[in-house]
């Protein structure tokens, strides 16, 4: 390894600077409480505020939140239409605080098929905090990574057939380019609330070196507190990448 790679080495030990979060567990919340599971999404939306609020602090850059996956279309129709709205009232009543904190927003997925007016907020939003230099609020919407790969494969192929790649370019870097994440570092951590232990389907192609660190905390318990011990567990670990202790 030479000097550059060992720096870069020990500054990822230091501080994880993306962040990955699988907001799940709203559903058991509210199940626990005898509530219907909109209140659960609505408290994993106060759970989002405070973890946006405090990551800058925590030296978090760059925070991909997973809101919606391309499998949670299979949700009853009233489900899919409260987190769409929830959706439009997060970023319509959010969007001055995020401004103020210095977050710009961002997202990944297809979002060309949300509803028309959850596209509009979006656009809206994005517009307007277009200038945050303090953390990239990545959200997760109708994204899969499996689809988002097959997307990829397509753009990547339609510039082969029309000869404006050669196939001989195609390389990993090349072809992360065409992926929702292009210009943005892999996740460096990714967290996973309410215990269960997979990925289901988030940033497939990123996570290859990513730390995985599950808490059964339920996403609308979570805190401050929870980011700080999972960057506390983040700091211990020693990433190898494939190479000698
Ligand atoms: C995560 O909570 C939120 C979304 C998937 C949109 P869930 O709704 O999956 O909650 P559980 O897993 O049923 O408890
Ligand atoms: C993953 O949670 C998707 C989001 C948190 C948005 P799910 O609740 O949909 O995942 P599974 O069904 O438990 O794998
Ligand atoms: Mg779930």
């Amino acid at each position: 390894m030479d000097s550059v790679t060992n720096e870069a080495a020990s500054r990822d030990r230091d501080s994880a600077s993306h962040v990955a979060i699988i907001m799940d567990g709203n559903g058991r919340w509210a199940a626990r409480r005898g509530l219907p599971r909109e209140a659960g999404h609505r408290a994993g939306i106060e759970a989002l505020r405070r973890v946006v609020r405090a990551a800058p602090n925590l030296g978090v850059r760059i925070l991909t939140v997973y809101a919606f996956s391309t499998e949670n279309w299979r949700r009853p129709a009233s489900e899919v239409s409260a987190l769409m709205s929830l959706l439009v009232e997060f970023l319509d009543s959010e969007t001055p605080e995020l401004v103020a904190e210095g977050v710009a927003l961002g997202t990944i997925g297809d979002v060309t098929v949300l509803p028309e007016v959850s596209q509009q907020a979006l656009q809206r939003a994005l517009a307007k905090t277009a200038g945050g230099h303090r953390l990239l609020l990545n959200l997760a919407l109708n994204y899969g990574g499996r689809a988002e790969i097959v997307r990829a494969a397509k753009k990547l192929a339609s510039g082969v057939a029309a000869g404006a790649i050669r196939l001989e370019a195609v390389t990993e870097e090349r072809f992360a380019q065409f992926l929702d994440t292009a210009g943005l570092p892999d996740p460096d951590l990714l967290v996973r609330a309410s215990g269960e232990e997979r990925l289901s389907n988030f940033l497939l192609w990123q996570s290859a070196y990513t730390e995985l660190w599950v808490t059964n905390t339920l996403w609308p318990d979570f805190g401050a507190d929870h980011l700080e011990e999972a960057l506390a567990a983040y700091r211990t670990r020693e990433r190898r990448y494939g190479s000698h202790a």
